[in-house]
């Protein structure tokens, strides 16, 4: 498929690699980007083992929605812009498999909430965090009041959704918005390295491992120990559990087949 504003690669086996373009606008998110990404997500084939996501140039990631395409927006079509990201980024949250943001630079508002949609964040040490709508008199769109307070916790998100402040890397990493800060020309060699860690290891079990970090956060503890159990369980009628403890036992590399 051919798209306007996306680049897509394949660096590797099993991997790849998404990149957000619009040079003009730091890959400002507009409606089409959006529209682009939602049917990128849906068309992903099941060759795709590791998603990761970056932004094309050596500046920004994702510099926020788009400012000139909210300027004039009324409140019907304010809700119809938002809830199109809603949309998007909960794909990408629930989606199958790993997905990575390799944060190359600025990720403001829409930019920072793209990657709080992903698994894991690494980022590059020029990479700029923050969530300035409120700067705009509007507040973060893409649901970052509600994945940043569980990223980071609710003191740290509310000081920076109310004062905008822009967060640098390092501070970035201090409070567990990424993973790991790499040199900006390292950063996609190591995305590609952890991405490779997963490809190795068993499809099922990690997508069932996902669902079960991503709902169990939202349930009891009794109720989430009771799905992991059930995907647990589940893992047993895979042919993957039957390859990994086989290799195990033979003392051999397993070769995973996903079913
Ligand atoms: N929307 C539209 N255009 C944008 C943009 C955005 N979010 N961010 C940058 N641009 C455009 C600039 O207008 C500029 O265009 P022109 O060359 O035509 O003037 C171009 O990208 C380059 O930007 P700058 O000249 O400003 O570059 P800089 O290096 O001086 O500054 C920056 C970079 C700090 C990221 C600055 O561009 C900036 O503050 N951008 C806006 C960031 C922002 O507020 N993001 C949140 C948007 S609201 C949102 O995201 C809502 C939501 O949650 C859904």
């Amino acid at each position: 498929m051919d798209y306007q504003f996306l680049k897509v690669e394949q660096p590797q086996e099993g991997v790849t690699l998404l990149k957000i373009s619009a040079p003009k606008s730091l890959n400002a998110l507009n409606s089409t980007i959006l529209k682009e990404l939602d049917a990128f997500i849906d068309n992903i084939g099941s060759g795709t083992r590791v998603l990761i996501i970056t932004g094309d140039g050596e500046k920004s990631f994702v510099a926020g929605a788009d400012i000139s395409e909210m300027a004039n927006l009324n409140e019907q079509e304010g809700y119809a812009f938002g809830r199109l990201g809603d949309k998007v980024f909960r794909k990408i949250e629930t989606l199958p498999i790993p997905v990575i943001a390799a944060v190359n630079g600025f990720a403001l508002g829409g930019g920072c909430e793209l990657a709080m949609a992903c698994d894991i964040r690494i980022c590059s040490d020029n990479a700029k965090f923050g969530q300035p709508e409120v700067g705009l008199g509007i507040t973060p769109g893409f649901s970052g009041t509600v994945r940043l307070p569980r990223l980071v916790g609710q003191g740290m998100a509310k000081e920076m959704i109310y004062t905008g402040r822009v967060i640098r890397a390092d501070e970035a990493l201090r409070i567990g918005l990424v993973n790991a800060v790499y040199p900006r020309e390292e950063l996609l060699e190591k995305a590609l390295e952890m991405a490779a860690k997963m490809v190795a290891n068993a499809p099922l079990a990690i997508c069932a491992c996902k669902e079960s970090i991503n709902r169990g956060c939202d349930l009891t503890m009794d109720e989430a120990i009771e799905l992991e159990n059930k995907l647990f369980a589940g893992c047993f009628a895979t042919a993957d559990q039957k390859e990994g403890m086989a290799a195990f036992l033979g003392k051999r590399k397993a070769a995973f087949t996903g079913k």
